[in-house]
Order: C-alpha cells, then structure tokens, then sequence
C-alpha cells in the first residue's frame, strides 16, 4: 500500500454562526471568525490517497489527473466564494473546517475510486496553526 498526497490552495468566506444565536452569543463560542460581515481565508487543501503501484507506469495514480479532479469537483466551487452562501454541498451545515473537509471528502470519494485508487485523508488547513484531519469516519 502506498499512499500520495496532492496540495490545493483556495481562498474562501465565511462566518461562522447560529442564526439562532446573537451576534453577542456567537461572539462567545466562535469567536472572530463569527464576524457578521463575513471575513476569508488562505485555505490550503491536501488530498492523500492510497492503493497499489501500478507495475507499467510505477505510479499510484496520476497526480495530474488527481489535481484536475480535485480543481474539478471542489476548488471551482469553493475558489473566491462564499462558503455559507455560494458552496453547494456546505449547504445547512456551519461553516467550519470540520464540516468543510467532511464536505470535500463526499465530493471526491466516488471519484477517486473510478480512478483506481481510495480516498485516505482529507486535510484542510484554515490557518497555518489550525487544521483539520478527515479519515472517512
Ligand atoms: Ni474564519
């Protein structure tokens, strides 16, 4: 088994928040990134994913062609959007990292198993001291 990651940037919107929340009570538990207004990030995106060495090309996948499924079905959706109002699989979901690479890992599963190989991790990078970790489950 080996294991290949490809890196994505994209830069994003969003706020974190409960509408049924006040602006005070949102402050509280999401603290900046809760701001009304909206605010962005430099998300950075790594997509790992595991199978076998195809003996005729030494290669597990093609990471051109991982790349362009990755831009393909996420980083065109999510490129300079807003991800509360504009992304459609974080729809009814709060904008978090969390969910985000959980909604990255729906859209690229299937994918990547057509292409002979299995989605290992999604990592999703908000800032250069946070990120999150996705392992199917
Ligand atoms: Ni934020």
């Amino acid at each position: 088994m080996i294991y290949i990651t490809r890196r994505e940037r994209f830069n994003a919107a969003h706020r974190l928040f409960r509408p049924d929340f006040s602006d005070e009570q949102n402050l509280e538990i999401f603290g900046k990134c809760s701001n009304p207004n909206w605010h962005g990030h430099n998300y950075e995106l790594f997509v790992t994913v595991k199978g076998e060495v195809d003996g005729s090309t030494g290669f597990l996948l093609n990471l051109k062609k991982l790349s362009k499924v990755i831009r393909e079905k996420v980083i065109i959706a999510l490129d300079h959007k807003n991800i509360n109002i504009e992304v459609g699989f974080m729809q009814g979901k709060l904008a978090s990292t969390e969910n985000l690479a959980v909604g990255i890992w729906g859209e690229l599963e299937e994918t990547i198993i057509s292409l002979g190989a299995e989605l290992h991790c999604v990592k999703v990078s908000e800032s250069e001291n946070n990120f999150v970790e996705y392992f199917g489950k």
